[in-house]
């Protein structure tokens, strides 16, 4: 069986260090935003190249922490248009509905699966904010909305729960550190995985950061003294301990999803399946190997005869949840066409060279 994801062996290779990490933990026993936070705080702010994060506790508090903090900074305000890719996971646009602002649902490049550039500039002149989202691992035209955002007088919001260490390759700047404000998860599949959940915010913007610290924490610096209505949403001080340590080999890990990629791109060779979009460069993680297929379904049926394990991120588009059905009248062909063609082939950074050619060999059969 070719593991889709082999969480075990890209934890246990941290195992002593973990298990240390918990022990002085239980020393200390200074639980909720201990020195681990401030200290993981700091290296992933270094890391992205920002001057502060801000630790949360997933990634779509990440993002709503985000988007609250401008509303209590007055940048933006209840009922304002925020311009989201149509083509991500549910939580980007949950995060702006949380924040009771209006999502305003936009189709991909059918390429990059990314949020399209060429779109109505009338949305933008609505709109008071952008959310791009780093899907599957790949930047986004950061370039170009940065454009539109100085155009428009927009914020421009990074989701890069998928992409940490992406980096641009005009700027050599990486996902976090592309925008206004970034939001990044790091739940246990993720580039920078935890053993739970846990989140995070990176940004220049001092002000955002001492709202975002006050909304995380009941809306309190003192203790007992509430300055906002806010959430609890604290990064685990534990889960910060293990993400210090596991931030340690983000690039070698990021490296070697990037070779497993090549060894995809350069070894699949069938007419039948659309290979992913990939400049060769820094810009992309492979959070996933997304390809494209016309008849999913008997390939699924391929892919687990011959015990390849596979992933749909994701199969039905957020604008056809039942959570979103307010949104159901929204025809987005795109979006939709895309959701009932992609799958997702094994991307860990621990597989094995013989997994990776197994994986080639058996789709050159299909
Ligand atoms: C693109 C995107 N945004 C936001 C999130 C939310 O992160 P979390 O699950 O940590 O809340 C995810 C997580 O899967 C994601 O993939």
């Amino acid at each position: 069986m070719i593991k889709f994801l082999d969480l075990y062996k890209i934890n246990d290779r941290f195992r002593d260090a973990f298990q240390a990490a918990f022990s002085k933990s239980l020393d200390d026993a200074h639980f909720i935003l201990g020195t681990n936070v401030t200290t993981f705080e700091n290296e992933f702010a270094d890391y992205c190249g920002t001057t502060y994060c801000v630790g949360t506790a997933n990634g779509l508090d990440a993002l709503m922490l985000i988007l609250k903090g401008y509303i209590q900074l007055g940048k933006l305000k209840k009922g304002d248009k925020v311009i989201v890719p149509a083509n991500t996971f549910i939580a980007t646009i949950l995060s702006v509905l949380h924040a009771e602002l209006v999502p305003v649902l936009v189709e991909p490049n059918p390429d990059t699966y990314n949020i399209a550039v060429d779109t109505d500039k009338e949305l933008f002149r609505e709109a008071k904010a952008i959310i791009m989202v780093h899907l599957y691992g790949q930047l986004a035209d950061v370039e170009v909305f940065h454009k539109i955002a100085q155009d428009f007088n927009l914020l421009l919001i990074e989701d890069a729960a998928q992409a940490h260490g992406a980096t641009s390759n005009l700027n050599n700047r990486k996902a976090g550190n592309l925008s206004d404000a970034a939001a990044f998860s790091f739940y246990p599949t993720k580039n920078l995985g935890a053993l739970g959940d846990g989140g995070g915010v990176t940004t220049n913007d001092s002000e955002l950061v001492d709202v975002i610290k006050l909304l995380r924490n009941y809306g309190s610096k003192e203790k007992y003294t509430n300055k906002m209505i806010g959430f609890n949403s604290r990064l685990d001080d534990l889960q910060a301990a293990f993400l210090s340590l596991k931030l340690k080999t983000l690039d070698s890990d990021n490296d070697q999803r990037r070779k497993i990629a090549k060894a995809y791109l350069t070894g699949i060779k069938n007419s039948k399946l659309k290979l992913p979009f990939y400049d060769g460069t820094k810009n992309h993680v492979f959070y996933a190997f997304v390809i494209e297929v016309d008849d999913r379904s008997n390939f699924i049926e391929f892919l687990n005869k011959h015990q390849i394990q596979w992933l749909i991120h994701y199969p039905i588009p957020p604008h056809q949840q039942e959570a979103l059905k307010d949104f159901s009248h929204i025809k987005l062909p795109l979006t939709e066409k895309i959701h009932k063609r992609i799958i997702s082939l094994p991307m860990s950074p621990v597989m094995t060279e013989q997994d990776i050619q197994t994986v080639i060999d058996v789709l050159n059969t299909y």
